[in-house]
């Protein structure tokens, strides 16, 4: 399974993509104003950052607006995903800019029936939430385990993105389930790294040698 970031903070993106553990990004309008800096100018410098899918989203409600909106972002940079909502004028949008050869992410996703609608649009991605149908005491990995079995059971080419990502079982799970990709945010890929018996172990090692070391002096 691949790994993706879910954030539109250059710095975080920077970091991450310097460890070599992620591949593409996703950002959304809630990610962008965190930023508080120009939509485009952000995207394009992430753009420079990863060699990979970069997903924009656009916030227009109506197919040809999204249009609209997604071709100049889709002219920075040949990466640009363009990320539009599920709903009948996301998917209108999805085949519209299917047709053009452009890359899209059909986010908001919540069922499996959604999901297969987005598939056959058109969508190079889908992006279920997991964490926030977890949020409302649903199973959300659930949904990545349907999503997973009725595309690999229909030969659908559509990539599965597990989105909403809260913890690094979110991101294990949907691995195992054989989810594509993961979108996750920094402090997951952290909380990932992390483990007490590896920093202990780095301690241990370098007493241990300072010990044979100083009594070689
Ligand atoms: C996915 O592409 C979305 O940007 C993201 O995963 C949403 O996650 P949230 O539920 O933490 O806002």
């Amino acid at each position: 399974m691949k790994l993706f970031i879910d954030t539109a903070n250059v710095d975080d993106i920077r970091r991450a993509n310097d460890m070599g553990i992620i591949c593409g990004v996703t950002t959304n309008p809630s990610l962008i104003a965190k930023e508080g800096r120009d939509f485009k100018q952000v995207v394009k410098e992430i753009t420079e950052i990863v060699d990979g899918p970069v997903s924009a989203e656009v916030i227009s409600l109506e197919a040809d607006k999204m249009v609209e909106e997604a071709l100049p972002l889709a002219a920075i940079h040949k990466n640009i995903v363009i990320k539009l909502p599920m709903c009948e004028e996301g998917l209108k949008a999805c085949k519209q800019l299917t047709a053009k050869g452009i890359k899209t992410n059909v986010t908001l996703v919540f069922s499996a029936a959604q999901a297969l609608l987005a598939a056959r649009a058109g969508a190079t991605f889908v992006s279920p939430f997991l964490g926030r149908l977890d949020d409302i005491g649903m199973e959300g990995m659930n949904l990545i385990e349907e999503i997973v079995d009725i595309f690999n059971a229909q030969g659908i080419e559509t990539e599965i993105i597990a989105a909403s990502i809260r913890n690094p079982m979110h991101v294990t799970q949907a691995a195992r389930l054989g989810c594509d990709i993961a979108t996750v945010p920094m402090n997951v890929l952290l909380q990932m790294l992390k483990h007490p018996l590896t920093d202990n172990g780095i301690d241990r090692f370098l007493k241990d040698w300072e010990g044979f070391t100083s009594k070689q002096k």
